[in-house]
């Protein structure tokens, strides 16, 4: 077939036909669609010939009209600006100077109210009864949108102004920007709304229960329609890719299906990562070279929520990925996985916490309301039916699941064990659990069929200073300082600077937990992180060496604090 576009034709007729036209393919007859949807692409007096089959060029158009931006399709603009600030309604994007800042879908209702109103005060209640009609909205929830909000406009947070217990309201001379950026002049269209479904979804349906986690999924919900990109970060087996396919099959509705995991755990390549990504989205991207940014223009402006599993040992590539799309599609949001944070701007850091223990002296009644125990004696029944806990027993899942820090991975592989061992000889075998915990299933993944997997594969990603610091930080059996690490890991290749250095980066992959209490930074090795980390000093030959200076260090230290005691007025020491 042969066609021209005519001359002149209205725009703006044009384009509703053919967002009529995407997605009833059954109903019109191929050439008819093809020819309405490629001049409603194309620009009039352009010449354009379509041949070969017809169906697939309706297809094809059809697909790249889904992937068109309507604000562009319309040749309009809608935008405040004030200073480099642009709120951009037709695109929902903000941006400084010219570039994208992303900002989640909720965020970006909350400015976009803000904005219209002028620099007046909205009230909470207006702010959230316009944001989330007919939904009952915590105070918290807002700050934590608003919250949001000040984090993407940086240094000029101070524009988001909050009226205490009353509202907020946006400053800034904002202009109204309303043009036509069409040559064929100005049009008044109401947004195209798109029907075309390329992408759909792959994610896998859930093969068993998820045991606790309503917080955390909640809470991530709330994460995604503040931020378009949430990284779910922690060690290995701490449950981030079970909680992160829960929170995406919840979403389903918002992102009307379009929702696709990308797995990146196979991928040995840095370099594959773009096409891994295209391939995971069904994109056909011509040309050898496939780029992050060639599979952010073919994302385009489609809304769609990708799922980037297990991005750690291709940490650079992935960050780069998700970067380009988050900066390049505007309705694109980014749900990732890393035992490393992504470290990229944009990005929301959420740390996957442990499954709840029971504290040491728990009553035997409230054991099982703990969720760690609730996935051991799952797992257990799950092999061996019978399983029927009685006190003493659920105290002795309760120590378990306490040692194995909650981890769920862990606990799987000591509830298995159980048909075998016995709970009593499990529990008694918990100091070679390295040896022990080996029994992952047949189906899962290399790095989870031992626990030892599990650990080398964080191990073996480290650079050599770092695994060297962890390794000497095994003679630490409690928390430690900062302080106390430089003292005791530093010596013969590795200087006390670098040893904080390689601790920071420790604590970003995941080996390393940090707990701030009152001004002091404490850090901690997970008790299986620890056993690991034991082997690896032995095997240097090390351990004698470390462990005297870590005995120094302490014996030091308490000197030093007898002398201060000394020093100290008597009334004080004895209390008077
Ligand atoms: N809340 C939960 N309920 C039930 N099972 C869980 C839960 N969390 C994790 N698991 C199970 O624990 C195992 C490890 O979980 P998962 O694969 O999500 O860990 P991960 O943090 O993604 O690990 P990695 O860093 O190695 O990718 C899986 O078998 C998973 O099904
Ligand atoms: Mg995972």
């Amino acid at each position: 077939m042969r066609g021209t576009s005519r001359r002149g034709a209205d725009r703006a007729s044009r384009l509703a036909r053919a967002a009529a036209l995407n997605g009833t393919s059954g109903e019109v007859c191929p050439a008819d669609r093809a020819t309405l949807l490629l001049e409603a692409i194309i620009e009039p007096g352009d010449r354009v010939t379509i041949e070969g089959d017809n169906q697939k060029q309706a297809d094809f158009l059809a697909s790249a009209l889904a992937k068109v931006d309507p604000a562009r399709m319309q040749g309009r603009r809608l935008a405040y600006e004030s200073g480099e600030w642009e709120i951009d309604l037709a695109r929902r994007e903000l941006r400084a100077r010219g570039a994208p800042v992303p900002i989640g879908s909720r965020a970006f209702d909350i400015i976009e109210v803000l904005v219209r109103s002028a620099g007046e005060l909205v009230t909470k209640h207006d702010l959230a009864s316009r944001v989330w009609p007919g939904a009952i909205v915590e105070d918290n929830a807002l700050q934590f949108h608003i919250s949001a909000i000040r984090k993407a406009l940086g240094p000029d947070r101070e524009l988001l102004r909050t009226a205490s217990g009353r509202g907020y309201r946006l400053l800034g001379d904002w202009t109204f920007q309303q043009e036509s950026t069409s040559p064929a002049g100005s049009i008044d269209l109401e947004p195209v709304q798109i029907a075309a479904e390329p992408f759909q979804t792959n994610l896998p349906a859930a093969a068993s229960d998820l045991v606790g986690r309503t917080t955390a999924v909640r809470h991530l919900r709330d994460l995604l329609s503040a931020y378009r990109l949430v990284t779910l970060t922690g060690p290995g087996g701490i449950g981030k890719t079970r909680l992160v396919l829960e929170v995406a099959r919840g979403l389903f509705p918002s992102f009307q299906g379009d929702v696709r995991l990308v797995e990146l755990a196979s991928l040995s390549d840095p370099g594959l990562v773009p096409s891994a990504v295209a391939g995971g989205l069904g994109l056909k991207l011509g040309g050898d070279q496939i780029s992050a940014e060639s599979v952010a223009r073919a994302i385009g402006a489609q809304k769609l929520l990708l799922v980037l599993d297990n991005c750690e040992h291709v940490i650079d590539a992935a960050a780069r990925l998700a970067e380009t799309v988050i900066r390049m599609c505007p309705r694109t949001t980014i749900l990732a996985t890393s035992r490393e944070i992504l470290n990229i701007e944009g990005e929301h850091v959420y740390r996957v916490p442990p499954l709840d223990v029971p504290p040491q002296h728990e009553e035997a009644a409230n054991i099982s309301a703990h969720s760690a125990v609730q996935l051991f004696i799952a797992t257990t029944r799950a092999v061996q039916s019978d399983f029927s806990p009685h006190d003493d027993d659920v105290a002795t899942i309760a120590a378990i699941c306490r040692r194995l820090d909650g981890i769920p991975l862990a606990i799987d592989f000591a509830a298995t064990r159980v048909t075998t061992l016995g709970l009593q000889q499990v529990a008694a075998g918990l100091d070679d659990r390295l040896g022990m915990l080996t029994g992952g299933r047949r189906t899962a993944l290399p790095r989870h069929r031992t626990l030892r997997a599990t650990l080398d594969w964080s191990y073996e990603l480290l650079p050599e200073p770092e695994r060297l610091v962890m390794r000497r930080l095994a003679v630490f059996a409690s928390d430690f300082t900062a302080e106390a690490a430089s003292l005791v890991v530093a010596g013969g290749e590795i200087a006390a600077s670098e040893v904080v250095r390689s601790l920071a980066n420790l604590v970003t992959k995941s080996l390393v937990t940090l707990e701030a209490r009152g001004v002091i930074a404490h850090h901690r090795l997970h008790e299986t992180t620890r056993a690991y980390a034991i082997e690896k000093l032995a095997e240097s030959g090390e351990f004698e060496q470390v462990a005297r200076r870590h005995a120094n260090y302490y014996r030091n230290l308490f000197d030093r604090a007898e002398m201060e005691m000394a020093t100290l007025p008597a009334r004080l020491c004895h209390g008077n």
